[in-house]
């Protein structure tokens, strides 16, 4: 046999072995941005084969698991609406009219509570698929629709940034954190900043910022701090969590920091290997 021959087998071989294992690794990145992700075609050599049927196992699994949990999100909500109306109905019939107030006053918050968890477990069990987007003028856009309804965000020159993600549910996210530094700290800053293995989208405010032993806490549901939660306007405590949720599902995290006056919240999103 010729080295040429030999070359070539060499190449087949490699070919045979590289390309479902690229395939893979492109796969297991994309699940870990929250992707939806195709079955992958499970041929090739044994070895690979069976990595690759496991793979399809256990992205099946954990599609079904979320499902699962949302589904179930979504019906203990809808459920407790029926008993919430029937302890409203009794309470129309406490004589003493204090009493009858402040039940009322717990049944309104139970519901208000039970509404938005209904309608965050609707949204999520819409998935909507990822593409590729100008982040950067996504975030822009939403800032000037703020701006146009008298908000006073600013938005602070930015690089440009395609980024492939669920723009709809990054745009929510972003949104919550804005509206909080609105709500909380008077104003919104809000710049995107890019380093080689991440994305950033920063949002700045001007008020009396948290406490760091309140950082974690502030992102459990219906968690609010005590000077927030005897406001006439405000969520429910979802804002947070439902915003960490998304960017975690999307591979990044929100951190929170001190800055000398008023609170930074960021948005740290992985950039995948192939740069989108
Ligand atoms: N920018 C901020 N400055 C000060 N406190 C904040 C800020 N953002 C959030 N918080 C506190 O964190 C709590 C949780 O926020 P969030 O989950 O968005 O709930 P909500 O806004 O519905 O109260 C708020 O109630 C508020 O006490
Ligand atoms: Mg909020």
């Amino acid at each position: 046999m010729t080295a040429t021959t030999l070359a070539l087998i060499g190449v087949f071989v490699a070919n045979r072995i590289a390309r479902p294992m690229r395939r893979l690794a492109g796969a297991a990145e994309g699940l870990g941005r929250g992707q939806s992700i195709e079955a992958l075609p499970e041929t090739g050599p044994d070895d690979i084969r069976r990595t690759t049927e496991a793979f399809n196992r256990m992205q099946a699994r954990l599609t079904r698991f979320v499902e699962d949990r949302t589904r179930m999100l979504a019906a203990i909500s809808h459920d407790l609406r029926t008993p919430l109306t029937s302890l409203r109905l009794r309470a129309e019939f406490v004589t003493d009219a204090d009493a009858q107030q402040r039940m009322m006053a717990t049944i309104d918050e139970i519901q208000t509570m039970t509404e938005a968890a209904l309608a965050f477990a609707r949204e999520e069990s819409v998935t909507e698929a990822t593409r590729a987007v100008n982040l950067t003028a996504l975030i822009e856009s939403l800032c000037d629709d703020l701006a146009d309804l008298g908000q006073k965000v600013r938005f602070l020159d930015s690089p440009k940034i395609n980024y492939r993600c669920r723009p709809d549910g990054l745009r929510r996210a972003a949104r919550n954190l804005i509206e909080n530094a609105l709500r909380y700290g008077g104003e919104a800053r809000v710049q995107l900043d890019e380093k080689p293995s991440m994305v950033q989208i920063v949002i700045e405010d001007s008020g009396p910022g948290i406490a760091e032993e309140d950082f974690e806490r502030v992102f459990e549901p219906f968690f609010r701090l005590e000077s927030s939660r005897n406001r006439e306007t405000g969520g429910v405590g979802l804002g947070l969590s439902i915003a960490r949720a998304t960017v975690r599902h999307h591979g990044g995290d929100i951190t929170l920091s001190r800055m000398p006056r008023g609170l930074k919240a960021t948005i740290a999103l992985p950039r995948s290997h192939r740069g989108l």
